[in-house]
């Protein structure tokens, strides 16, 4: 198995239209703030009927600092910033984790703002990412969900490499609508 990464580096990647590089809190906390509060970001990354954001109080403000001061350190996911390398400046973020070590599988995550959304950069972003989880870090699979009112979602993976395995249905409860899951992943041999 090709292991020259490792989850414990955090690298830079980079691709035509978006680089994929470490936290970088300082900088990155105002951005990831406004994406965390998108309604498109509630909607399709919760894991609840989230209508409106929850309030910013002062616990909230501590447990995001914390999270995204404490990303670098991680050793079992990676967490990297997509900046659009058009303005040089983050759109959002993705990440591998649930990382399952002895079946060298993780899961893949992204939620980009509205700057950063319909240019082609989700799609470049979870490429980048795919081929350093298998090509780097020598894993054999990449999941992840998708919900089924999230067309973009589904098309940006689809377009990436993702193929659809099955549909875990009525997951989400959103209003008074249930909504499915649908499941995707790459693998490896995939990959090419
Ligand atoms: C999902 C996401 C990562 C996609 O990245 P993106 O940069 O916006 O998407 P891209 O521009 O690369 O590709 C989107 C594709 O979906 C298509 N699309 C857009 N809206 C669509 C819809 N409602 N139904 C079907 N396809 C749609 C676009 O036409 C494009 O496909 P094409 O190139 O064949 O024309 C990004 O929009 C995002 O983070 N959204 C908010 C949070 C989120 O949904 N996260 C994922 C949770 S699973």
């Amino acid at each position: 198995m090709p292991v020259s990464s490792s989850f414990s580096e955090k690298p830079t990647l980079v691709g035509e239209k978006v680089l994929l590089r470490p936290v970088r809190p300082e900088e990155d906390l105002p951005m990831l703030r406004a994406v965390l509060d998108d309604p498109d970001v509630l909607r399709y990354t919760s894991d609840s009927y989230t209508p409106e954001p929850p309030v910013w109080d002062g616990a909230r403000e501590r447990r995001v600092v914390d999270w995204y001061t404490t990303r670098n350190e991680q050793t079992d996911r990676l967490d990297l910033i997509v900046v659009d390398r058009a303005t040089g400046r983050g759109v959002g973020e993705i990440v591998l984790n649930e990382w399952d070590e002895p079946n060298r599988a993780c899961n893949l995550r992204i939620a980009l703002g509205p700057d950063g959304r319909d240019r082609g950069l989700g799609t470049e972003a979870v490429r980048l990412l795919t081929d350093h989880a298998i090509r780097a870090i020598g894993l054999n699979r990449v999941s992840l969900s998708v919900y089924a009112f999230n067309g973009r979602g589904q098309r940006a993976y689809e377009k990436a490499g993702f193929k659809v395995e099955g549909v875990r249905r009525q997951v989400l409860r959103y209003g008074d609508a249930w909504v499915d899951d649908i499941d995707m992943a790459v693998l490896a041999e995939d990959w090419g």
